[in-house]
């Protein structure tokens, strides 16, 4: 059984998963608005694996006979200057999710739950390549500056982008 302190942490970082689920859903309502079909993909993506990083949550806290607690989820932005400042705001909201998994972290710790910190080590390794994925793309984006070009050649890439379910925990 996990503790309700725990299971606090991991309802709340459930609404994290699915906020991110839809902050990158809005941003691909950005794209479309652009037409840029290779960045709506990439975006599509995004969508699914924070979808799954919440599902994840959600399975995990049943299978430890806690209790999920949905809360209300905050109204994403939906514009943004470029796809530069897109990606900006990615990387910065990555970064913010990582250091809430690792106060999540942190609890599971202090109650000693061992069980809990390995399903968690998952999300932290998944949080390194989340970051990594976003700083790549957010670099293009700098070196593309106002090339049009290069920004098509760029959504080009983005369009082969495709999802896997993670195995998570
Ligand atoms: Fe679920 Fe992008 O972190």
């Amino acid at each position: 059984m996990i503790s309700e302190k725990l299971e606090k942490a991991f309802n709340d970082q459930i609404n994290k998963e699915l906020y991110s689920e839809y902050l990158y859903l809005s941003m691909q309502a950005y794209f479309e608005r652009l037409n840029l079909k290779g960045f709506v993909n990439w975006m599509s993506v995004q969508v699914q694996e924070e979808h799954a990083h919440a599902m994840g949550m959600f399975n995990y806290l049943h299978e430890r006979g806690g209790k999920v607690e949905l809360q209300a989820i905050d109204k994403p932005e939906i514009d943004w200057e470029s796809p530069l400042a897109v990606f900006e705001k990615v990387l910065e909201h990555e970064e913010y999710v990582t250091s809430r998994i690792n106060a999540l972290m942190d609890v599971a710790e202090e109650v000693r739950d061992r069980a809990a910190i390995s399903f968690l080590d998952w999300y932290l390794k998944e949080q390194v390549e989340e970051e990594a994925n976003v700083g790549g793309v957010l670099a293009t984006l700098k070196l593309i500056k106002n090339d049009a070009n290069a920004l098509l050649l760029l959504d080009k890439d983005l369009a082969t982008r495709t999802f896997v379910a993670p195995v998570i925990g």
